[in-house]
């Protein structure tokens, strides 16, 4: 890569941000198109946001990628947003168009299109079941919810209020209300083997924290599901190896980080970025692929 006074610059901000995996398959993908730019990581610490935000057009950043704990407060600095990212809550995508900023969340395109091309899933099954109800529930809900196939969405989650805060909020943006219910047994018991798509969103069972699943009793899954977790590391966690067990079949967090990026690649550069080459790095990083 030769970085000149003519390279674009895109990036991401968060804190911590020393392991996001963005910058590997971005520059790979950015590599793959020929394309004369540079994608960076920013570590913007929380007194600093606002600042950090208005200067992506002092500096002439063509475009930024936004994680943890910032989705939901960059919204405010930017002049425009999506009808997607306004409905759910958080920006992972700024575009600078002509210095003017526009927010958008390409988390909700990354989750359809995982559940397409890994799940096989061109429509969505009639009762969904997901789990959690915090900032990545928010996107998988309204995804669902938007789909007219659609007729119920179940939302699990250990603190109920919150569940019943989502399921409120969503309601009002796709006038569909989601179902909100408590993670006791007895509710995953009868709702996830009804249920033809489960995603976990809750944080159980990520690394470090392997040998735990939001649904301990494997034999709630079923041939007949699609079962799918946006965690990532481990690649297969506790959960998908429960699902599989029985014969669902699962979708792990990797494809969906994949085509989150490309859509947002794409975004910026008005090119198709290769979701594919994206895919391929983040699968060399954990070892599967040459
Ligand atoms: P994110 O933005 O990644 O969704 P978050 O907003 O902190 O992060 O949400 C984390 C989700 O995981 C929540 O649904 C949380 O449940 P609570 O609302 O009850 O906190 C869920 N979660 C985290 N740790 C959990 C645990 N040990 N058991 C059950 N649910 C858990």
């Amino acid at each position: 890569m030769i970085i000149s006074g003519k390279t674009s610059v895109f990036g991401v901000i968060g804190d911590p941000i020393a392991h996001t995996l963005s910058p590997l398959m971005h520059n790979r993908a950015i590599e793959v198109m020929g394309i004369d730019a540079v994608y960076v990581p920013f570590n913007v610490k929380p007194p600093f946001i606002e600042d950090a935000i208005k200067s992506i057009v002092s500096f002439g950043i063509k475009g930024l990628n936004v994680t943890v704990p910032y989705k939901t407060e960059v919204i405010k600095y930017l002049e425009n947003s999506t009808k997607v990212a306004v409905a759910v809550g958080a920006v992972n995508t700024i575009i600078n168009n002509n210095c003017i900023l526009i927010g958008d969340n390409t988390d909700v395109y990354g989750f359809e299109m995982c559940l397409e091309k890994d799940g096989g899933l061109e429509t969505f099954p009639e009762r969904i079941c997901i789990l959690g109800a915090g900032g990545a529930a928010r996107g998988v809900v309204y995804a669902c919810l938007m789909r007219e196939e659609v007729k119920e969405v179940t939302v699990i989650n250990r603190t109920f209020s919150k569940a019943e805060k989502l399921a409120d909020e969503l309601s009002h943006v796709t006038g569909k209300t989601p179902v909100p219910m408590p993670a006791d047994e007895e509710t995953i018991k009868k709702i996830v083997p009804a249920a033809g798509l489960v995603v976990n969103t809750t944080s159980v069972g990520m690394h470090p924290d392997i040998e735990h699943s939001p649904v301990p009793d494997p034999n709630v899954f079923h041939e007949n599901q699609v079962v799918c977790d946006i965690i990532y590391n481990p690649l297969e966690t506790k959960f998908l190896r429960n699902a599989a067990s029985q014969g669902a079949k699962t979708v792990g967090g990797l494809a969906m980080l994949a085509y989150q990026g490309a859509r947002s690649l794409s975004l910026w550069t008005g090119m198709e970025a290769p979701a594919d080459v994206m895919l391929d790095a983040l699968k060399e990083k954990f070892g599967l692929k040459k």
